[in-house]
């Protein structure tokens, strides 16, 4: 039998799941989670998992294969052998095609939350999430990740902010880009989005028990960043 520090691949994985320390931070649509989490991942040297861009890509896989987005087995399927590789330099690679640009509209932001409502997927995609766990860390972002992928996280952020404020920095980031938008249209987008992710039946959005609820309304990223590392830096 090898011991823990022995040289078999499966008992090493095995330990660095077991100590990588976890920090979730759930919430919804143009919190700020992505930007956030990625911030905190690299003050503190952890991993991050952008777990909204496995539906997004799931949505875009499905939709380039002629998928119904609400056949749920199908679906699933194709969550549970999902050819994606996130780059170290941030890219998002479908099959070796980089997708970065594409998963990032609005339009593919609906569609994955039509998919995301499918409780098969959600389990497809499990095991994927928690490959994620390396040591030292991993910050996770996404909706359910304090609540149903990593419940034994040592923080559990929940970012919020007003949908006004949230479309507002929507709004801001898109004409950066020089993309054209609406402001009406994306605050609407997003109150449907917050609806259909709170209300699903299967891991609603909602704060995990003991989380951190942070409001981010009037706050600046770097004030963001600050507050949860104070409170990581806190923890018991
Ligand atoms: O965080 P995001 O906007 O990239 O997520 C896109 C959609 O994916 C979101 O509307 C709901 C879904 N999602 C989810 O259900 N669970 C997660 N952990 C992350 C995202």
């Amino acid at each position: 039998m090898p011991s823990e520090q022995g040289k078999d691949p499966a008992s090493l994985a095995a330990l660095d799941v077991r100590q990588a320390l976890v920090l979730t931070i759930d919430g919804p649509t143009a919190s700020g989670k992505g930007t956030i989490a990625q911030r905190v991942a690299q003050a503190l040297g952890f991993y991050y998992l952008d777990s909204g861009a496995l539906y997004r890509v799931t949505a875009l896989a499905a939709t380039r294969a002629g998928v119904n987005l609400d056949d749920a087995p199908a679906i699933a399927a194709i969550g549970a052998h999902l050819p994606v590789r996130f780059e170290p330099d941030g890219r998002v690679l479908l099959a070796g095609d980089d997708v970065s640009d594409a998963i990032r509209t609005e339009q593919a932001g609906q569609a994955a939350s039509r998919v995301a409502v499918h409780p098969a997927l959600r389990d497809a995609l499990l095991a994927l999430q928690r490959g994620f766990q390396h040591v030292p860390g991993l910050v996770a972002d996404g909706r359910d990740m304090g609540t149903v992928v990593f419940p034994q996280a040592a923080l559990k952020v929940f970012l919020t902010a007003t949908p006004e404020s949230r479309a507002d920095r929507r709004y801001k980031q898109l004409i950066e880009k020089g993309i054209s938008a609406n402001l009406m249209a994306l605050l609407q987008d997003l109150q449907q989005r917050d609806a259909r992710d709170q209300s699903r039946a299967v891991a609603p959005l909602k704060p995990a028990q003991g989380a951190y609820v942070l409001d981010s309304t009037g706050l600046d990223v770097d004030q963001t960043v600050e507050q949860v590392l104070n409170r990581w830096a806190a923890r018991r």
